[in-house]
């Protein structure tokens, strides 16, 4: 679990989005870690955009979460395999798989999202 910023989040749901923050806990740029439903997700403010991604890389299983943001790039703090926060992409090396991008929408000053399933 990473220490950071992990949350466990509340129940309130909508068509299968869970809020998981308030807008102000999220600030442009920024990401935060939160537990939804026994798994660790890192919900990115960029730019005006909300993303979502699995708190796992997919080559070894490095905190993204813990990266450096580099733009729309998050950057695997254990070998520095690189993924695009819009759509889970791998971009560089090591890592060779998309990690699972997850549905963001903010309702007012809430942040929903909503899993892909695992
Ligand atoms: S665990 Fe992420 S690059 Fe190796």
């Amino acid at each position: 679990m990473s220490e950071q910023s992990s949350q466990t989040t509340e129940a309130d749901s909508l068509d299968g989005f869970v809020r998981v923050a308030s807008v102000a806990e999220v600030p442009d740029p920024s990401r935060k870690v939160f537990e939804v439903e026994e798994r660790f997700v890192v919900v990115f403010h960029v730019l005006g955009e909300w993303h979502a991604l699995d708190d796992c890389c997919t080559h070894d299983g490095g905190l993204l979460g813990e990266g450096d943001l580099e733009g729309f790039t998050i950057i695997c703090p254990r070998h520095g395999a690189r993924f695009d926060i819009r759509t889970g992409a791998a971009k560089t090396m090591p890592a060779v798989h998309a990690t699972a991008y997850h549905e963001v929408k903010v309702v007012g000053e809430d942040v929903y999202i909503r899993l892909t399933p695992s």
